[in-house]
């Protein structure tokens, strides 16, 4: 089974997503990973108003209430930690993006050397050939930050990115969240607790009987990118209008 030698970088963009991943490390028991705190503001420092919380509950864990954390960011932001770890150990550094681009940006345009310096940058997000989750035209975590998004993907850098057309084939579904529930491991039953709120919100918003594994497989991919078969290309992102968001693909030619 592959191990992950050092995963280092969580980033954070508001309070409640502090909570969230202060929390989720405690639970599983690995506060000697650092978490850094993200940027409030968009890369063009617009408000970043949609919290989805709609999806993730209140408290972005499934309205479960638990223990606030003990624990607390490093001193240094997100973007900071980024460029820091990635010229200390150049070309070795994953990132795995799993919200809005901003702090990718922010470590690209204050270090000329970051995009050399990183490894892969391996994100969720876009809507590729499919309508979006927001909207018909863009997926959440694009939409998020969308002049983020298309400097991340025009960097130069070394882009994988997991799509919702890949993403909502990947289904953890009602009978599975049986099987886990009979399981009586610490993080089976902390995952059940919070499965509640995503469950509902799939049958409601897409009639789904089960919950989509955006992250988990993002993550897979970056862990075992054999798993997926990807194709090469460029991307664009709209940044105005009704379809700001809206993530455009060409495989014709590679620059
Ligand atoms: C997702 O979209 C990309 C880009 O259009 C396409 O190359 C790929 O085959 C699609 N994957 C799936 C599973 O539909």
């Amino acid at each position: 089974m592959f191990r992950l030698s050092g995963i280092l970088i969580v980033f954070v963009t508001n309070h409640l997503l502090r909570i969230f991943l202060v929390t989720q490390l405690e639970i599983a028991g690995r506060t000697d990973i650092p978490v850094a705190e993200g940027s409030h503001v968009t890369i063009t420092k617009g408000t970043k108003l949609r919290i989805a919380d709609f999806v993730h509950g209140t408290d972005g864990l499934g309205n479960q209430n638990f223990p606030p954390p003990k624990g607390k960011p490093i001193e240094q932001s997100a973007a900071e930690f980024l460029i820091e770890q990635a010229s200390l150990y150049p070309g070795k550094v994953t990132v795995v993006a799993l919200g809005p681009l901003t702090n990718i940006a922010l470590a690209i345009q204050s270090d000329s050397s970051f995009v050399k310096n990183v490894g892969q940058i391996v994100l969720l997000g876009g809507a590729f050939s499919v309508n979006g989750n927001v909207n018909p035209a863009a997926e959440a975590n694009i939409f998020g930050d969308p002049d983020a998004a298309d400097l991340v993907f025009t960097s130069g850098a070394d882009v994988l990115a997991i799509g919702l057309n890949v993403t909502h084939q990947v289904v953890l579904t009602d009978a599975d969240r049986d099987k886990l529930a009979e399981s009586s491991g610490k993080f089976a039953q902390y995952l059940c607790k919070i499965l509640d709120v995503y469950f509902s919100y799939h049958h409601d918003a897409y009639s789904t009987k089960g919950v989509y594994l955006h992250d988990p497989t993002t993550l897979l991919a970056a862990v075992d990118s054999s798993l997926i078969t990807y194709v090469e290309g460029v991307v664009r992102v709209q940044t105005v209008g009704i379809t700001r968001g809206l993530t455009l693909f060409y495989n014709k030619q590679k620059r």
